[in-house]
């Protein structure tokens, strides 16, 4: 397929985002034609977290006035499409049949290529689009993807080369952010709410534990790996003990206790981006004196305390870290179309149209 001009309609629904792009790409680079996005967050906060059967209903609901208004908006008939994109996993399962399924009928009756997008590639290319406004990370290159359900470290060496250097054994980062926040009463989602009360906390009033991290063993000096579970059940704990308050006090408890956390996040996220570093070094050691492109993607890389802890240590280690604005950190249709633009492009074929959702 040439990629002369290439106007492409993109679908997600992985989560309890119902979200819509349609981009272009030509001589020129790659435009943003329209976006849409509606936020189910407001749906299952009550639940504490994402109700699988509520999210598909929604998708269910939202997608097709979403993608008419998307269409109309960028000015782009079903007629001018080049091809459909879709993320087909991972994620809940109802979402991503119910996304999959109206991206291939779009596709059978238009006549068009269908791209099933795998959900984390979308995130970690999503750096490379080209109407983003900061240097675009070559291959290879490090990815830390922290979202509400994953949290890797990978080794991007090309499209579709992908070698996870370390992952999460327990709970996802977003996932401790979540739960620790309603622990303390928070509100969903928790990322979020923490860091607006970590910047009024006092980070050394409690300390947390940051599991795995200054580990003896030498096995574990280059681990790139992560454990969540504990802090929370730290903060669990903690909370659990605190005595009677007045909501002054409440509010500021829960202030320091952001800030130890966020304090205590950004030790282990640099410490094993250090190790991944050194990793690199091993794996590419003609790299030389070149800095070495680092992505931090993922819903949790919307946080600055925890982008300005990242950007310390690039700095130190001769890294380059690059982030993405806060909309695409979060789950988003653009960065699925990213991912089809850099398949159409690399000439690799369109997914079959009878391949299934992948829910993991
Ligand atoms: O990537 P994403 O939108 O969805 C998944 O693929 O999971 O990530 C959602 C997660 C949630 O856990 C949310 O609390 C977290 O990203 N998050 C944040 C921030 N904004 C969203 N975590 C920390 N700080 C933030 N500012
Ligand atoms: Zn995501």
């Amino acid at each position: 397929m040439t990629t002369t001009c290439c106007t492409l309609l993109a679908l997600e629904s992985s989560c309890d985002e119902t979200a819509v792009a349609l981009l272009r790409q030509d001589a020129s680079g790659t435009r943003v034609l329209a976006e849409n996005l509606h936020s189910q967050i407001a749906q299952h906060a009550e639940y504490g977290g994402v109700v699988p059967e509520i999210a598909a209903r929604a998708h269910l609901h939202y997608f097709p006035d979403l993608i008419r208004q998307t269409l109309s908006e960028g000015g782009i008939l079903m007629d001018n499409l080049t091809a459909i994109a879709c993320t087909t996993g991972p994620g809940l399962i109802g979402g991503l049949l119910v996304g999959s399924m109206m991206a291939r009928a779009i596709a059978r009756r238009e006549g068009l290529p269908f791209y099933g997008i795998h959900h984390l590639e979308g995130h970690l290319l999503s750096p490379r689009l080209g109407t983003l406004p900061r240097s675009k990370p070559e291959f290879p290159y490090l990815v830390l993807l922290a979202s509400g359900g994953h949290t890797l470290i990978v080794l991007a060496e090309g499209l579709g080369q992908y070698c996870i250097l370390g992952r999460s054994r327990d709970d996802a980062l977003g996932e401790a952010f979540d739960k620790s926040a309603i622990i303390m009463g928070l509100p969903y989602p928790g990322g979020p709410v923490l860091e607006r009360y970590a910047v009024k906390g006092e980070p050394d009033r409690f300390s947390l534990p940051s599991p795995l991290i200054g580990s003896r063993e030498k096995a574990d000096r280059m681990s790139c790996d992560f454990s969540f579970s504990g802090l929370k059940t730290a903060v669990a704990r903690l909370w659990q003990k605190l005595p009677q308050m007045s909501e002054t006090a409440r509010y500021q408890t829960q202030c320091d206790i952001a800030a130890g956390f966020h304090r205590v996040v950004s030790k282990i996220l640099c410490n094993r981006l250090e190790n991944a570093l050194q990793r690199f070094r091993v794996r590419y050691p003609n790299h030389g004196t070149h800095a070495i492109p680092v992505v931090f993607v993922g819903g949790v890389s919307a946080n600055q305390i925890l982008r300005n802890a990242l950007e310390g240590l690039c700095q130190q280690k001769s890294a380059q870290l690059s982030t993405v604005p806060h909309a695409l950190c979060t789950d988003n249709a653009v960065m699925i179309a990213c991912a089809a633009f850099e398949r159409i492009q690399a000439n690799l074929s369109p997914e079959p149209n009878h391949n299934p959702a992948r829910p993991r």
